[in-house]
């Protein structure tokens, strides 16, 4: 299509923008597609009522108990996203799990400890994401109680961004993925004397338990390309620009066939005088928002907390809260540690997630 332009427009997105005004990114294809970028004289977040099941939302995973288990949040054919309290297992009752439905992503958010695979054992701390594929063996092995924000990937297999322009090591490098060690799995089965026989399926959302008459962890070799793995935050070298702001879509960490996955990190602020320093009002046109707040300083935002899940469905624009513009203009870096989930097509609520819900949430771009 053509780029065409009418009235006032700026020369450059997200900078330059005329004192008083708001810019709105409208753009297709999550920020990969045709975008146009509109000066106007008031934000699109100044809604006064929203009459309907369309509006954003904000859960508070926090009130979520610790023997909650897993538990469905958000949902569609492609995408489960859940959030999974563990504890740990006594040693002589340590069981596996499997999932024959897809992917399991487990984003490691307080807790910690190690997974055992077939292919070895993996490590993770808050802030670890575990790709475990479909299918594949694992039991945990945990330090302490934690708690997972869970991805589970139903219609693909997770694979690396589009990297493009940005050459093979960033936004994070292949050999950053922590491998599963099968010597160290070993050890620690002897250590710990450990003698797992039970895998728990799941098939179709329905639990079926097999049992062996062994330690079923018992691989003494394997090659392939086909394996667990686990990539930490701090791992990923977020991509910026101290010219300008960048789209969400810099931060792609995994890509599904349905949605994406991207990590919000830590990072130095645009640095021109005339360049946008929070994040743009945007209507992403083709997807659903899901953001989990991990860790850190979340000033886009009021009266937020780790731990906390927003959803802005498509449909409408959002942007900064009117605070986060004044908020800024003191700040040199972000401190936030977020996952962000975008899906192709619409989420359902689980029923249960409704009781985490923030109602007054999409009234907080509202004028106090
Ligand atoms: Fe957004």
């Amino acid at each position: 299509m053509h780029h065409y332009t009418q009235g006032k427009p700026t020369r450059q997105g997200h900078k330059g923008i005329p004192e008083g005004m708001f810019e709105e990114e409208q753009g297709l294809d999550g920020f990969y597609g045709p975008v146009s970028h509109l000066i106007k004289e008031n934000p699109s977040t100044r809604w006064v009522n929203i009459d309907g099941p369309l509006k954003p939302r904000m859960f508070d995973l926090v009130k979520l108990e610790q023997n909650s288990g897993m538990q469905r949040l958000l949902y569609n054919n492609d995408i489960t996203i859940s959030s999974l309290w563990l504890h740990p297992e006594p040693l002589d009752k340590m069981t596996a799990r499997r999932n024959a439905d897809g992917d399991w992503l487990y984003f490691c958010h307080k807790g910690g400890g190690q997974l055992l695979t077939e292919y070895g054992i993996l490590d993770f701390i808050p802030g670890t994401y575990i790709n475990v594929q479909k299918c594949i063996t694992h039991s945990f092995l945990l330090k302490e109680v934690s708690q997972f924000f869970v991805i589970e990937n139903r219609t693909s297999h997770f694979i690396e961004p589009d990297r493009g322009i940005v050459g093979r090591h960033a936004p994070w490098d292949m050999n950053a993925l922590g491998k599963p060690d099968l010597d160290r799995l070993h050890a620690v089965i002897r250590e710990k004397h450990l003698d797992i026989r039970d895998i728990n399926i799941k098939h179709a959302d329905e639990m079926t338990k097999i049992t062996y008459d062994g330690n079923i962890f018992d691989v003494v070799g394997w090659k392939g390309d086909l394996f667990p793995f686990t990539l930490h935050m701090d791992h990923i070298m977020p991509i910026m620009s101290h010219r300008v702001h960048l789209p969400p879509s810099v931060h792609s960490t995994f890509v599904a066939r349905g949605f994406v996955v991207c990590s919000f990190l830590p990072r130095p602020l645009e640095e021109d005088a005339d360049a946008l320093r929070v994040p743009f009002y945007h209507q992403n046109i083709d997807y659903d928002e899901v953001l989990f707040y991990h860790a850190g300083d979340f000033f886009s935002r009021d009266n937020l907390h780790a731990g906390m899940m927003s959803f802005h469905p498509a449909g409408f624009p959002h942007g900064p809260h009117p605070k986060a513009k004044d908020k800024v203009k003191t700040k040199t870096h972000t401190d936030e540690y977020a996952v962000m989930v975008d899906t192709r097509w619409p989420l359902k609520r689980d029923p249960f997630v409704d009781r985490l819900e923030l109602g007054d949430y999409w009234k907080s771009w509202m004028k106090k």
